[in-house]
């Protein structure tokens, strides 16, 4: 048995569209963020067992079926890939040919709900890799993990590594040049925060899948974003990172999210990923932003409703939870729970109880001063830049019970 815990990722250049839909190549590059392990990650146990009469998989406890291509291509290219193994003290041996004939069981859970669309199948897909290249003792080469994350959904290929991390879209059509680079490690630019509003939606999304087939096909603004604007601002965003260079960072992070979310909406039919929530948050931050002359949150979305903010530092952070907390204060008045993460930024904030949210002042930059949104953001999770997968050590941890060969 094999567990290994991997990160969630958020891009500020964003990945729209593919140019080959079966081996997941993308139109541009793109460049994420790595989310701390502690608060949004998937933990992945795999087992082997001459005695498994087929691979399985078990995702939050539930079996889903392994049949779909992706699962597929992730377990034909790890299992192409597996090496010897040998663990003497346990009496196990298991020769190259033989993974070719042996089943998995698969368990995996994230430590977040998966229906607050937060990116869960990144995390899941690079971690199901991940470890299975741990069990099947696979040369540790970070790369060609990535390129077969890749293979799993696009953007699982940028959680193999922690901090800054860009995924390179290649040229060739096998492929083999289509991989996820580290840009900068987690300690790089330890200033920024993230904070994160889940956002209260009953609506269902299109998934981005579909979504950006949709996008290629009919989106004449796609192909001048792939062939024009990324290239350039992918330059310059490599750049801010490297000189921790805030005002640039969230001037392209906003500009790239707001042009993702503008090429949705050039594509027939039009694809709505924010609602008017998100649209309250981005105004509020770009009004702030605007009066203190230079960017203190820059704001980005994916394909949902939720808000991610990196704020420059833990003091912007403090004020920014101030801010939103009074627009969208909790709807049953319990703090503890409306703040998830590292909590700490509460007492940073000031906000030691409800009634110091209700105590806060109506923050200058809203439209009619006292409007309150109550309930229209499920809850926030305050994070920060984290470290890529690991492998845990601990077998108690494990989430397949090691006697039956199914999950815990
Ligand atoms: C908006 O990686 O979920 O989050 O490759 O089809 O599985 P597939 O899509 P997916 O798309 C993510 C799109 C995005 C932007 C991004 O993460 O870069």
């Amino acid at each position: 048995m094999a567990t290994g815990r991997t990160p969630t990722n958020i891009a500020v250049i964003k990945y729209w569209g593919k140019r080959d839909e079966a081996l997941i190549l993308p139109v541009n590059d793109s460049i994420s963020v790595t989310l701390d392990p502690d608060h949004l990650s998937a933990t992945t146990t795999v087992a082997v067992s001459p005695s498994f009469p087929s691979d399985r998989m078990w995702l939050n406890g539930k079996e889903i079926s392994l049949s779909g291509g992706r699962f597929q291509s992730c377990l034909r290219e790890i299992r192409r890939r597996a090496r010897e193994f040998e663990d003497e003290k346990k009496g196990i041996k298991i020769k190259k040919e033989d993974w070719e004939k042996l089943h998995v069981h698969i368990a995996s859970y994230n430590n977040f709900p998966t229906a607050a669309g937060l990116a869960s199948s990144a995390a899941g897909l690079a971690c199901l890799v991940f470890t299975l290249g741990k069990l099947m003792n696979v040369k540790e080469d970070y790369g060609e993990l990535s390129s077969i994350a890749r293979q799993g959904s696009g953007s699982a290929c940028r959680s193999i590594y922690g901090g800054f991390v860009k995924w390179c879209m290649g040229k060739k059509d096998d492929g083999s040049d289509s991989i996820a680079v580290q840009l900068a490690d987690e300690t790089h630019w330890n200033d920024l925060v993230i904070i994160i509003a889940v956002v209260s939606s009953k609506q269902k999304e299109t998934s981005s899948t579909s979504g950006m087939r949709d996008s290629v096909e009919t989106s004449p603004l796609l192909q001048y974003r792939a062939q024009t604007v990324v290239p350039s601002r992918v330059l310059k965003m490599e750049e801010a990172i490297k000189n921790q260079d805030f005002e640039s960072f969230a001037k392209l992070t906003c500009a790239d999210s707001n042009q993702f979310h503008a090429v949705c909406l050039d594509t027939t039919p039009p694809i709505f990923y924010m609602n008017d929530t998100s649209h309250r948050i981005i105004s509020l931050v770009e009004k702030w932003n605007h009066s203190e002359g230079t960017p203190q949150v820059a704001y980005t979305f994916d394909a949902g409703p939720n808000a991610v903010l990196i704020a420059r530092n833990r003091k912007t952070a403090a004020l920014l939870l101030q801010k939103l907390l009074y627009c969208f204060p909790p709807q049953d008045r319990d703090l503890s729970s409306y703040l998830v993460g590292d909590k700490s930024i509460l007492g940073d904030a000031g906000l030691h109880s409800i009634e110091d949210v209700d105590a806060l002042p109506a923050p200058p930059e809203m439209k009619i001063p006292d409007q309150k949104f109550k309930g229209d953001v499920s809850y926030f999770i305050c994070s920060r830049l984290g470290a890529g997968p690991k492998v845990v050590a601990d077998e108690n941890q494990a989430l397949i019970d090691s006697v039956t060969g199914l999950p815990k």
